[in-house]
């Protein structure tokens, strides 16, 4: 009931503006986020690879509206590129076209896209790029494949809830693309995806059994814990790892064939019982100050977030 009202929000300028100013909400994101500087991600990625757990670093922002922001988000990601060389840690990076301008030109933001996954792969790093809103979909899958025919350390996500999921995935397995399956977590409209939660879990766990089933076709994770296998499932759904660790065994899939993926701070019980069990996990470790989007849609997730937010706010 409040998914749509929190991701109508998690756009409206108005409630960030509102949001924001309060710092009792800058310490509640705080919970998802892992600070607003690359020293904070950089902390936040050594305590995780202590625990075993490999990391994806997102530099926040997006929707970005002029060309020179753009720009610098491209410049930041590849300064972050050095800071995770430098600091040996073990982890790779997440990056939303719409940061680098997809909304005002396609090329542009190839361009910029390049640049940053260039720099990955002179330094041995993979850049993941995430799915946004179904707005962009056509576009972004037409940046990843453009990088994806010049570089192997280029990687896409898809999201289970899209009808057109399954013939994208089929295309993209078909050029050999490492994906990140997940749900999805914008605000979509019935004729794009699947309405019933039931529904999108159902179509999460087919894809996810198709992408495992084609995941010795790429070679494993590599040992520096940067360059990941073919499929990332990116998932805190317990019934959902539940039937692919059933599908692993049954498969007989060595488990470095794929990886489980999670986000900083959401059920860190289940991250730690997978790193234990012998499965690669990845966590994805947002920071910056453009917390606000992220934080909404982390809200939109699950009721009790909200409440969460609201009782820290009384508490202040
Ligand atoms: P579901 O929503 O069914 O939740 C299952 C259980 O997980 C819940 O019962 C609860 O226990 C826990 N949980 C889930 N969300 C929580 C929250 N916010 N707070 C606390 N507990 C929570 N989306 C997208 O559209 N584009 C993208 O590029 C990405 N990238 C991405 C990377 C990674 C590594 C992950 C894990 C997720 C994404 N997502 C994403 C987000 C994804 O689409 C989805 O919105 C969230 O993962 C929540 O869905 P679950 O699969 O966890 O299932």
């Amino acid at each position: 009931m409040l998914r749509t009202p929190l991701l109508y929000l998690s756009n409206a300028g108005w409630s960030r503006q509102l949001i924001t100013h309060f710092g009792v909400a800058r310490r509640t994101a705080r919970r998802f986020v892992a600070g607003e500087t690359p020293d904070d991600a950089i902390a936040a990625i050594r305590a995780l690879n202590s625990q075993g757990i490999n990391a994806t670093l997102d530099h926040l922002g997006e929707s970005v509206t002029n060309q020179s922001e753009a720009t610098r988000a491209a410049d930041d990601y590849v300064h972050v590129l050095g800071r995770i060389h430098d600091a040996g840690v073990r982890a790779n990076v997440s990056v939303k076209l719409t940061q680098f301008g997809l909304d005002l030109d396609d090329e542009f933001c190839a361009r910029n896209a390049r640049r940053v996954v260039e720099e990955a792969r002179r330094l041995d790093n993979f850049v993941r790029i995430d799915m946004e809103d179904s707005q962009h979909t056509d576009r972004t899958i037409a940046v990843f494949r453009k990088l994806h025919q010049e570089f192997d350390n280029v990687g896409l996500v898809v999201q289970a809830y899209l009808y057109r999921t399954q013939s994208d995935v089929d295309a993209l397995l078909a050029e050999h693309a490492r994906l990140r399956l997940c749900k999805g977590a914008y605000k979509e409209p019935p004729d794009h995806a699947f309405p019933r939660k039931a529904d999108v879990d159902a179509n999460y766990l087919r894809l996810a059994k198709q992408l495992l089933a084609q995941a010795q076709s790429l070679p494993p994770a590599g040992e520096g814990g940067r360059v990941p296998p073919l499929p990332a499932i990116a998932t805190h759904d317990e019934r959902i790892i539940n039937a692919v660790e059933a599908e692993v065994a049954a498969t007989g899939l060595p488990r470095q064939y794929f990886e489980f993926q999670m986000l900083y701070g959401i059920r860190r019980d289940l991250q730690q019982r997978l790193a234990a069990a012998g499965y690669p996990v990845r966590v994805y470790v947002p920071y910056g100050t453009e917390w606000y989007p992220y934080f909404m849609r982390r809200l939109a997730e699950r009721p009790a977030n909200v409440w969460f937010f609201l009782s820290n706010v009384v508490k202040s």
